[in-house]
């Protein structure tokens, strides 16, 4: 077994991720019903021990986590929340902005003291950081006590990691360039009883200049129809509420596959299967055709909320991001949206402060939004990303700069939302309800079709249960509602 002189460790790298490698990646990816396994030395090695674990991201990478955690409990794992109390500490990391891999450093600074004083216990990373070669490096110099690094393509290799971790002294990093297969055998810990993350898709093709993810996560591979359709039958039977189909590009869904399927054919089969409400995201601004629209529209358990990632309202911000789409196409869809779906609400995401970006470019962000009055939107400063298009191009914009442009745009979010919620007091809504609030345990909380936030006054046993509420007051970002009589 591993000594304790866990300091003195060397590593032992099985292989890097090369980022430059990405746009080259393109190999039919294959669906694998039996890649996963125990092996023999470890089968019971987390009996009577504990795991925590952190998840930074993504709707992605929570998934990846319920995954890990799976693995985690099939080894014989429990959970503990309390990271001093655990004999395995994995933090699944996020890539996507500087500010995420910051959050990740500050808390392997904390996790830190707690190998030092317990040696013996495993300190493991994965997720989207771990596939930059940069960050991989930084880890090398700065944390020699890491036991385990593994990436985005090889949770599945998780088990004999472990292995290798407890038979040597070195640390054990793997982390893969290419992308990996469709794993169809890895077990699951679900975070929720009541909505379920079902992945449908994994990976990118479309090399945004300023994104990380399709250099992270590799190039699109969708799962097959049917393990999609039938784990949802399952959810259902298990009594799961919502399901939330997930990928970078949804509406990319199927073009790798043999079978003669699209995202609107997926999303009929799945609302056949009865679940209660189906969620997707994210989808983008190109490839979203009519018949989509026409689908979310005919079935009832389809949610009537889009989040149609809009990035910038200026073409030629557009142009620089390598976006497929312009101005005018991103108008002409919400507007079709909106004349297609009743009751529809949108959200999106903007990034300000683009290289270069002009002051006439942002008033062009500022425009759309005042045409489109999103529900919601997600908005970012630019964030630099090694390896990435637009890290190397000239940039003229101050931070400050930047900074008031997020709070001019930010004041906008704020003001229609609270404007569209405005216009559902004295409604009726249906209600998930997820648990009780976090801000006031008095209070219930849950989401409507829109994936407003729905707070109220109510009882335990309503957990979990879609409820008639009427709406009483609107709030920047939420509602408050009381039980219809
Ligand atoms: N800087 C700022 N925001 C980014 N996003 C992706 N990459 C960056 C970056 N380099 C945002 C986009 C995307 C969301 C998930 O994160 O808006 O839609
Ligand atoms: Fe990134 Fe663009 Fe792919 Fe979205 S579509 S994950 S922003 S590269």
């Amino acid at each position: 077994m591993k000594n304790n002189n866990w300091l003195y460790k060397a590593y032992k790298t099985n292989e890097l991720p090369v980022l430059k490698s990405a746009h080259k990646r393109f190999k039919k990816p294959e669906v694998y019903y039996d890649l996963y396994s125990l092996p023999a030395n470890i089968v019971d090695y987390g009996k009577n021990k504990k795991y925590y674990i952190r998840t930074y991201g993504c709707q992605a990478n929570e998934r990846d986590s319920e995954h890990i955690m799976g693995i985690l409990e099939d080894i014989g794992y429990t959970r503990t929340m309390q990271a001093e109390s655990a004999d395995f500490l994995l933090l699944n990391t996020c890539a996507v902005r500087e500010n995420a891999e910051k959050k990740v450093f500050g808390e392997i600074g904390l996790l830190k003291k707690i190998k030092y004083k317990t040696p013996d216990v495993l300190f493991a990373l994965s997720g989207c950081m771990t596939q930059e070669p940069a960050v991989i490096n930084k880890i090398l110099k700065k944390i020699p006590y890491i036991d385990i690094v593994f990436g985005t393509h090889n949770i599945y290799r998780l088990p004999q990691l472990l292995e290798e971790a407890l038979f040597t002294t070195k640390s054990v990093i793997e982390v893969w360039s290419k992308e990996g297969h469709v794993i169809e055998n890895l077990p699951s810990s679900r975070e929720s009883h009541i909505k379920a993350w079902v992945d449908i898709m994994y990976g990118c093709n479309y090399f945004c200049t300023y994104c990380i993810i399709p250099y992270t996560r590799g190039k699109e591979r969708s799962r097959p129809v049917k393990v999609i359709v039938e784990e949802i039958k399952g959810l259902v039977e298990s009594g799961y509420k919502e399901i939330c189909l997930l990928g970078q590009n949804v509406n990319s869904y199927g073009k790798d596959l043999k079978e003669d399927v699209d995202f609107t054919e997926l999303l009929k089969l799945v609302a056949d299967t009865g679940i209660k409400r189906i969620r997707f995201t994210t989808s983008n601004p190109w490839n979203f055709p009519i018949k989509l629209m026409e689908t979310i529209a005919q079935y009832s358990n389809i949610m009537p909320h889009v989040h149609l990632p809009m990035q910038s309202g200026s073409s030629s911000v557009l142009k620089r991001m390598s976006r497929r789409n312009t101005r005018e196409t991103y108008l002409e869809i919400t507007e079709n949206l909106k004349k297609i779906v009743p009751n529809l609400s949108l959200t999106t995401d903007i990034i300000v402060g683009f290289p270069n970006e002009t002051k006439e470019e942002f008033e062009d962000t500022l425009d759309i939004y005042d045409i489109i009055q999103f529900d919601n939107a997600y908005t970012f400063i630019y964030s630099q990303r090694e390896g990435t298009p637009a890290a190397s191009m000239s940039d003229n914009v101050t931070m400050d700069e930047k900074y008031k442009r997020l709070y001019a745009l930010n004041d906008k979010v704020t003001t229609y939302s609270k404007k569209n919620k405005e216009k559902l007091i004295g409604k009726e809504v249906e209600v998930l309800v997820d648990g009780h609030s976090k801000n006031d345990h008095n209070f219930l909380s849950g989401h409507d079709a829109n994936n407003n936030v729905v707070n109220f006054i109510g009882d335990k046993s309503d957990i979990g249960e879609i409820i008639k509420l009427r709406i009483t007051k609107a709030l920047n970002f939420s509602l408050m509602a009381e039980k219809c009589n």
